[in-house]
């Protein structure tokens, strides 16, 4: 190769991997196998080795790996948290075990133990209480999540009486099982909330949200598998040996780890594991092989980036061929459109594939799917298929590429796609059938309006009878008795019933009507938060994007879909027709029980976020020392609560209208807390 051509070919890897790194670690988008990924990877070390004028400062070869985000206060780690080395078959193995016999020579035994495909996690207990919980974030400083990770039941807070050091820290990975992430994600569907991609993603997704009381909802786990203190070895002298006390410290340790005599062994344990992975009810991507001895480890060291005493072996992701057959496109009840592929049916990981998500119309496009196309397809995260890329080898001659469809396959509207989105949505929101059936099912779903008596079937039936149009013609049913009787297999005794169920979903509060209402993006948490933000509809059709924006884990996309429903003259009449019939539009107030009456006459407005509590949490407080909670910055405004990472408009407003800006801390103060 030239050296222009090495130059480029150095560039164009180092700009692509960076690109996969920023869509993996900072969107948890994975858009190549991790096999192809570290292939990559190796040959751009290999040519920087070989070329090293040509490396990038940048290159992903220096990094660690992760991102840090910025929510949340972020702190370094008194031990680096370093990735481990990779190796995809028995000669990379051996190499690494020739390494070591080189410096330690032949009296060792390696731990083998099972890669947890989630994310790691730095525990610091002190005197037996957990003081810390840090994310790996660049592998040097990571996010501190305490409170998030409080949540997850298998960390103990406190342990037991033990023979623990005063001090120490702990680390293991923190991943979600299957059935959980199969769970979550259906319900996510069902809310057209975005899904994720593999349980990784969930659990990493879930624990960067800011609010602990939403984390504590999804089951999340850990194991933990490895210990640092000082002066270490007064307490173990081998890695097996501290694995087998915390576990009697009352951490949860895999029971699935071996001790190697040799590598014979090794491999022995990695086939096994290899083939049995998958009745695991949580995901592993590979075997960690670590050296028992900590001696030996001293010894051995590490590299720049990994450890030289330990390594691991990734499994490689079970892929097949199959033809893709179709493309169908699905409409959902908001409108989007969902293209699905239909495969040739192969068997891939234990099951029968037909189907796999193609997300939207940028996966077609960067798939550049063809008629009859052979396809590549793994298992995302062993659970859903993915189509990975196209057998060129075997494209036809005369295929043609994939085209989105422009209108709407239900309904011939022409299809739109708002900037930024990916998603194409149908809008005829009153004429879609798919659209006006799956508003009605989803309003009278068991987590909405719980509408005994009333299935989605029913709701089908009776918008094909013409009896149902929207959600408001559900509480004009009982006006409509005689066409109600004329129908096959409703007798009178489930008419009664139906409409008993009917007319008690009245009585539900207003989260869960706003979360029946269907706003895109608007799912069961985000209603909640709503409700107890703004306590009424007209305070929220009042709101700006900006204010439905500052409440706690809503970002714009959700603040732009509330707006843009609650501005539709058809839902506007909706929602006045519901509070007709009795519906509940706002919260009902608990009674406040006063703990001082400091804050009484005086205003707060609370924006931003803060390192130690939630903006509930903080309203609350207010609220119970006789303080009023007000939605905007007016010159009525006592005191603007800010916290990091307010919006720069509320600041300027703030500022121009000279209101008083305290932190949260200030704010003790005038209760008189601190
Ligand atoms: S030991 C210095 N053991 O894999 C040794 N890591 O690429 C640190 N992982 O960052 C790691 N299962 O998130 C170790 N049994 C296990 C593991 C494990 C999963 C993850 C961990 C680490 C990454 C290494």
């Amino acid at each position: 190769m030239l050296a222009m051509d090495i130059e480029k070919k150095i560039k164009d890897l180092t700009a692509e991997l960076n690109h996969y790194n920023y869509q993996y670690y900072v969107l948890a988008a994975s858009l190549i196998s991790d096999y192809d990924f570290d292939l990559k990877l190796k040959e751009l070390e290999a040519l920087e080795a070989q070329y090293p004028d040509f490396a990038d400062p940048n290159s992903p070869t220096q990094r660690v790996g992760g991102d840090i985000t910025s929510r949340f206060k972020t702190e370094k780690h008194r031990w680096p948290m370093l990735s481990l080395g990779n190796t995809y078959n028995q000669e990379e193995l051996q190499d690494f075990d020739q390494r070591i016999r080189k410096i330690i020579g032949d009296h060792f035994e390696y731990v083998c133990e099972l890669k947890f495909d989630g994310l790691s996690i730095s525990l610091t207990y002190e005197h037996g209480t957990l003081t810390k919980a840090v994310t790996r974030g660049d592998g040097i400083q990571g996010d501190v999540v305490t409170n998030n990770v409080k949540t997850i039941r298998s960390i103990p807070i406190k342990l037991k009486n033990g023979d623990y050091p005063d001090q120490f820290e702990i680390r293991g990975e923190i991943f979600m099982h299957k059935s959980a992430f199969l769970r979550l994600n259906k319900e996510r569907e069902e809310n057209e909330e975005q899904t994720y991609a593999n349980p990784r993603n969930f659990a990493s997704g879930t624990l960067k949200l800011q609010d602990s009381a939403e984390v504590a909802k999804r089951p999340l786990d850990c194991f933990l598998y490895f210990l640092y203190c000082d002066h270490r070895t007064n307490l173990f002298h081998d890695h097996w040996n501290s694995l087998e006390r915390v576990k009697s410290w009352g951490f949860h340790v895999s029971e699935h780890t071996k001790k190697c005599a040799s590598l014979m062994e090794v491999f022995e344990f990695i086939d096994y594991w290899d083939t049995h992975r998958h009745d695991l009810g949580y995901e592993i991507d590979g075997i960690v092989i670590k050296v028992n001895d900590y001696a030996q480890q001293e010894e051995l060291g590490f590299t720049a980036k990994n450890p030289r005493w330990a390594i691991s072996y990734k499994f490689k992701a079970e892929r097949v061929e199959t033809v893709l057959n179709s493309i169908s496109y699905q409409v959902g009840r908001t409108g989007a459109v969902t293209p699905v592929a239909n495969l040739q049916p192969v068997k891939l990981a234990g099951t029968i594939v037909k189907r796999a998500s193609l997300h939207n119309a940028n996966e077609i496009a960067r798939l550049d799917l063809h008629q009859g196309d052979t396809v590549y397809v793994e298992k995302g995260g062993e659970i859903i298929p993915k189509i990975i890329a196209v057998n060129m080898d075997k494209r036809l001659l005369a295929a043609t590429a994939f085209i989105y469809p422009l209108s709407c396959p239900e309904c011939s509207t022409p299809l739109i796609r708002q900037e930024g989105e990916a998603v194409h949505y149908c809008p005829n929101e009153t004429g879609c059938p798919p659209q006006i059936v799956g508003k009605m099912q989803h309003f009278i779903g068991r987590k909405m309006m719980d509408i005994e008596g009333m299935g989605d079937e029913t709701v089908d039936n009776f918008f094909k009878k013409g009896l149902l149009h929207n959600i408001v013609d559900i509480y004009g049913l009982k006006d409509h008795q005689e066409e109600l009787q004329q129908l096959e297999r409703f007798g009178q005794k489930s008419i009664d019933n139906m409409l008993a169920g009917i007319e008690k979903s009245k009585e539900k509060p207003f989260e869960k009507v706003l979360f029946s209402l269907g706003i895109r993006h608007v799912g069961e948490t985000i209603a909640k938060k709503l409700a107890q933000h703004f306590k009424n509809i007209d305070s929220l059709a009042q709101a700006s994007i900006e204010e439905i924006e500052a409440v706690q884990d809503i970002g714009r996309r959700i603040a732009e879909s509330v707006k843009e429903y609650l501005d539709n003259p058809i839902h506007q009449q909706q929602i006045i027709a519901l509070r007709q019939y009795g519906l509940n539009f706002e919260i009902e107030e608990k009674e406040i029980v006063l703990a001082s009456n400091r804050l009484n006459g005086k205003t707060f407005l609370i924006s931003g976020v803060f390192a130690e509590h939630s903006r509930e949490e903080l309203a609350a407080l207010i609220e119970s020392n006789g303080g009023k909670m007000i939605s905007s910055i007016s010159a009525k405004l006592s005191y603007l609560v800010a916290g990091d990472k307010m919006g720069p408009s509320k600041l300027a407003k703030a500022e121009k209208l000279g209101i008083p800006m305290i932190n949260d801390q200030e704010l003790f103060e005038l209760i008189n807390l601190k």
